[in-house]
Formats: structure tokens, C-alpha cells, sequence
């Protein structure tokens, strides 16, 4: 069996579009990831869903006088449109609002319970006496107790990054029309995070030399200075996952505590799609699975604390109730490879101020290839980075296209023209021919090698370091001079750069699939790279939406240099890219109303 890879992504809010924050944040390096494992032939599942409960819905459904269901709904939509445009690979993209999630979320909540990891307490919550109801959450802005960060909201600090105890938050306002709410009793369940605590800590210090440091600190730094406390996992709302006990009318599971249970019930409705029940194993009891999980960094509590403290409490148990004969534990994080923030043209990407690039909204206008591109060579891996058009532009040009594009579209052109559209026989390569081609074969091991760590940037900057190799070979060798006086000679240098830049094609695929792909078809391949491979059915749902699927053509054991042979035919190219004209920063920042 192939070694299975869970790539998981953060499951966005049914309550925004996606902006380029959101994409370079979590979609498309797991993208990146995934399409790289699938190219050498390991089992990957990369999984995702609209979060579809908790108080950012319900905040939007009230603002808009609609229905939490219609909200999620039409973001929803709107996220199948936009992966399949942009070529972000989910094996399955779906939601928190199915069936099978609320089983399964239930199911883990059952297990957790029976486990002793869960208990009731009082506890006081922002009431409004004007609207008679409990305030969770996002309904309660207010100044963090942490940092002094005036905008915090009850339950997290988007300034430090801290989870917050909604009753100890500074000047609270409620968000439905302001006032100031008063504090109440309500009985709820907590997680007991400090039972777990030893457990959490343990698995993290397994970790700690090869996460990031940013993740680190944020968990293994947390818990070292704040030992764990017991936390609600159950809120007074009416929307989201029922609590699976009499007398709990009223109450939901609360949107954190069962989200992230959906990278375990995708799993499990992914296998019942492709009629494999049993499937979902393969990555979760598996101790061989690797378990990526692609974030924001305001994510990160979440995913290095208290996910792991549902698995760990969950033990062999939730595998036994799945029916397992022989049952095994939850596989933990592999790597929680959390990013920083992208801005905006140096200010903070904002909805409600409309200050961000939204990508449908690019998409009218520019291609996928250049975004990821772009998105990859300033993704935020260990700070904030800016959104600039001025450099999208400049990195289009001069760098996507003077040293990538250019250079497969003259080689092929030249070559298509010249010998007809057949690759020329090259004789006995040279020395310079063979050390060009061990420089780009070396590539396979030390991108690959960058993308299993996921240091992004450096790997596709290692890509265009290895296209800048062939343009110097190709200024030595200059075969389109040559070929006037000594065909054999130019015949060789195209031979080799064609070698070279099939296997760029390849090293280049993960980042840039649309451009990989049509340089695959010039080269006249009967397989395709990838294919296109979406799917859109119909899901187990209790509304009615359906989900995203992805089937990978033909992606596996991919990953390896060019074996192109002379004598074969070959199409004419065209170019990979766009050029772009500089009038579209001027024009683009005039769309900002800079
Ligand atoms: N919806 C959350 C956000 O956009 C992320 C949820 S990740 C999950 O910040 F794992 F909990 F689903
Ligand atoms: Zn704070």
C-alpha cells in the first residue's frame, strides 16, 4: 500500500468569499502539497468543507435578515466554483452541515464523554436583556485582557492570538446593536483540558524541531506559561450540532470543538462515496498516514491544542464505536504548518471595509498560473507579507515569464520550426549537455525534499533557479545562431533544453498545474498530467448543497526527469503566460480608489 498523506485545510466560513489571504493561507499550499505526494504515487486524501455553524453565520444571517442556512449556502457555492478555477485539488470538499458530520461530531463528543475528558459547569455568559438570549462568542466584541487589543471578540484576541474567557473581557458590547450585555449563569459542557494537558504537551515536544516556531510558541510556549484549563465546548444557540443528550434542548455543540472533527467525519464520507466504508482508516488508524494540517496562524489554538486533546481523549474508542474489531487510536498531527497574514497594499485585507483582493473577482480578469505564482513566491511562511499589484506585475513579467515562460515557448518554437515538429536526434551529448541535465535531475530530489518540509517559497524559487540554469546554457550553447554553421551541434543544445525543460514541466506541476499541464499537451503526451478530474455531486445533507470531488487522472509516479526521445512529434507551441501591460497597476489601484 502506497503511504496514505491526510492533507487537511482549514474549512472556511460560510460567511465571506475567499481573498488571496485566505488562498495563500491554506488552499493552495495544501494544494501544492497534495498534487506533489499525489505525483509520487502516495495515497493522498486532502480534505475541507464550508464551516457552516457558530456565530459568524448566525452574526451574517441576522445582519442580512436571512436564514444561517442560506448563508453558508451561497458561500458555499461560490467555494466549488472558485477551487475548480483555480485548480485547488480537494479529494472531497464539503461541510460541517451533513449528516454524516453530525454523527460523527456526536460520536466523538460520546466517546470524549464515556473517556471522563468531559464535565458540566456553571458558567457566567454575556446575556442581553433587551434581546432575551444568551450572546456566545462573536456576538460580544470588546478589549482583550491579554494584550489590550480593543477589537477582541469573547472567545479569541486576533491581536495575540490568545483564546479568551468570554466573562473576563474588558468593556464588552454586544454586536446586534451595542449595548452592554450583562453577565448570567448557563450550564455547559467543558473539554478538561487540563486532563490532558501531559498528553497534548508530550506530542507537541515530539514535534518541537521540526514545526515552525511561530506554531510552537503558540502551543508548547502557551502551555508552558498557562497550564490548560477546562473549556465550554457547548454554546446557547440554536443553530449548529445538536448535543446528543436529553435535556440539552437549546444548546449546541460549539463551532470549534466539532469543525475540526470534520477533517475525521470527511474521511468517513469520502470512503462511503467511493463505497469503500472502511476507507477512512487508511489515513486515520493508520500509523503510517502523515497528517498535514494548512492554517492561518489565528488558527492555531485549535489545531495544536485542542484537536490533539480530542484525539488524545478520544483514544482507541471512537475507532471501537466505528465497529473495529481490533481498535486503534487517532493518528495526531504530522505538521500544523500554520502561516502568517497576507495584507494589502499595507493595509489589513478587510470584508467590511472591501479592502482585498477577492479571487472570483481576479479571476475576471487574469489567469489561475499567475496567482498561484504569485501567492507561492510571497507566501506568508514566516511573516506577514503584502499583496502589491506593482509586484504581481513585476513577477509576472519578469520572472514567471522572462525566465520560465520565454524560455519553453522559444526553445519549442524554434524547434517546431526547424525540424519540423519532430524532436531532433541529438549524437553524443557533451559534458555541458549532461551537467545541465544532472542540475535539473537534482532538482527532483531538493525541490521535493522543500515541498515535504513545506518551505514553498524556497522550492519554487529553486524551480526558477534551475530555469535561469537552462536560459545560461542555452546563452553558451546558442543554437539558433549555430544552426547555420553546424546542425548537429544546434540539434544537441535543443535536445537537451527540451529534456530539461519536460523536466521542468514536472518540477513546476505542484505550483503551476494549468501551465505544466498545457506544456505536457505541446509536448505531445497521451496521458494527461493531471486532467481536469472535478466532480460535483449531490451530498448526504440536511439542507441542499453538494460537494466537490476530485479524481486525479494520472498524476502518480510522475515525479521524474524527462525521458523525451528524439524522433517523436511534437505540437507548435504557444505561450505558457500572458504578458501583462503596466497600465493594469494604475488601473487596478484605481479599482481600490487609490
Ligand atoms: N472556519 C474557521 C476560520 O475560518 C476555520 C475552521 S478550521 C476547522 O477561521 F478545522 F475547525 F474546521
Ligand atoms: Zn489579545
Amino acid at each position: 500500500m502506497a503511504e496514505p498523506v491526510l492533507v487537511c485545510v482549514a474549512w472556511p466560513y460560510g460567511n465571506a468569499d475567499i481573498h488571496v489571504g485566505n488562498m495563500t493561507g491554506s488552499h493552495l499550499p495544501a494544494d501544492i502539497v497534495a498534487r506533489y505526494h499525489r505525483m509520487r504515487g502516495r495515497q493522498v486524501l486532502m480534505v475541507s468543507g464550508t464551516d457552516a455553524h457558530g456565530t459568524p453565520i448566525t452574526v451574517r444571517a441576522d445582519a442580512e435578515n436571512a436564514t444561517p442556512l442560506d448563508i453558508y449556502q451561497r458561500f458555499h457555492h461560490r467555494f466549488l466554483d472558485l477551487f475548480q478555477k483555480t485548480g485547488i485539488t480537494y479529494d472531497l470538499f464539503t461541510s460541517t452541515h451533513t449528516e454524516n458530520h453530525f454523527d460523527v461530531a456526536q460520536k466523538l463528543f460520546t466517546v470524549l464523554k464515556e473517556n471522563g475528558y468531559l464535565y458540566t459547569d456553571t458558567q457566567k455568559q454575556w446575556y442581553s436583556p433587551a434581546q432575551g438570549k444568551f450572546l456566545p462568542d462573536r456576538y460580544v466584541e470588546g478589549t482583550c485582557y491579554i494584550c489590550g487589543y480593543d477589537n477582541a471578540r469573547s472567545d479569541q484576541c486576533d491581536k495575540c492570538g490568545s483564546l479568551l474567557e468570554a466573562d473576563k473581557l474588558i468593556d464588552p458590547r454586544s454586536k446586534v446593536d451595542g449595548s452592554t450585555p450583562e453577565l448570567r449563569d448557563t450550564e455547559h459542557f467543558f473539554l478538561d483540558l487540563g486532563a490532558l494537558e501531559g498528553e497534548v504537551a508530550d506530542f507537541l515536544r515530539q514535534r518541537e524541531s521540526y514545526w515552525r516556531p511561530n506554531v510552537i510558541r503558540q502551543s508548547l510556549g502557551q502551555i508552558e506559561n498557562n497550564p490548560l484549563r477546562g473549556r465550554a465546548i457547548t454554546r446557547d444557540l440554536e443553530w449548529g450540532i445538536p448535543v446528543p443528550l436529553e435535556g440539552w434542548d437549546g444548546k449546541r455543540l460549539y463551532v470549534w470543538f466539532e469543525a475540526v472533527i470534520g477533517y475525521l467525519s470527511a474521511a468517513v464520507e469520502y470512503a462511503k462515496l467511493t463505497g469503500q466504508p472502511d476507507a477512512w482508516r487508511e489515513w486515520w488508524t493508520n500509523p503510517a498516514s502523515k497528517t498535514y494540517y494548512f492554517i492561518g496562524k489565528d488558527n492555531i489554538p485549535f489545531h495544536a491544542i485542542i484537536w490533539p486533546a480530542e484525539l488524545l481523549g478520544a483514544g482507541t474508542d471512537f475507532d471501537a464505536l466505528m465497529g473495529a474489531a481490533d481498535p486503534q487510536p487517532l493518528v495526531l498531527p504530522y505538521d500544523v504548518p500554520a502561516n502568517e497574514f497576507m495584507n494589502m497594499e499595507g493595509q489589513k485585507i478587510s470584508g467590511s471595509r472591501n479592502w482585498g483582493v477577492w479571487v472570483l473577482d481576479y479571476l475576471e480578469r487574469y489567469d489561475p498560473d499567475p496567482l498561484r505564482y504569485y501567492l507561492t513566491m510571497t507566501m506568508p511562511e514566516t511573516k506577514d507579507t503584502d499583496w502589491a499589484w506593482e509586484d504581481f506585475y513585476n513577477r509576472n513579467n519578469g520572472e514567471l515569464i522572462a525566465t520560465w515562460g520565454n524560455l519553453a515557448n522559444r526553445v519549442l518554437g524554434f524547434a517546431h520550426k526547424r525540424w519540423n515538429g519532430v524532436i531532433p536526434e541529438p549524437g553524443e551529448l557533451t559534458a555541458l549537455d549532461s551537467e545541465l541535465l544532472a542540475a535539473i535531475e537534482a532538482g527532483f530530489g531538493t525541490v521535493g525534499e522543500l515541498i515535504e518540509g513545506v518551505k514553498l517559497r524556497a522550492a519554487l524559487a529553486e524551480c526558477i533557479r534551475l530555469a535561469s540554469e537552462v536560459n545560461k546554457y542555452l546563452d553558451v550553447t546558442e543554437p539558433w545562431k549555430v544552426v547555420k554553421t553546424d546542425e548537429t551541434a544546434a540539434a544537441r543544445a535543443i535536445f537537451t533544453a527540451m529534456r530539461a525543460i519536460d523536466s521542468l514541466k514536472v518540477l513546476f506541476a505542484p505550483f503551476l498545474p494549468f501551465s505544466s499541464e498545457k506544456l505536457h499537451g505541446f509536448l505531445h503526451y497521451e496521458q494527461p498530467l493531471f486532467g481536469s478530474g472535478f466532480t460535483q455531486e449531490a451530498a448526504d445533507t440536511l439542507g441542499s448543497h453538494s460537494v466537490l470531488r476530485y479524481d486525479p487522472a494520472a498524476a502518480a509516479g510522475q515525479w521524474q526527469p524527462s525521458a523525451l526521445q528524439a524522433g517523436r512529434a511534437f505540437n507548435k507551441p504557444e505561450p505558457l503566460f500572458v504578458k501583462l501591460d503596466e497600465s493594469i497597476v494604475a488601473a487596478e489601484l484605481a479599482r481600490l480608489g487609490k
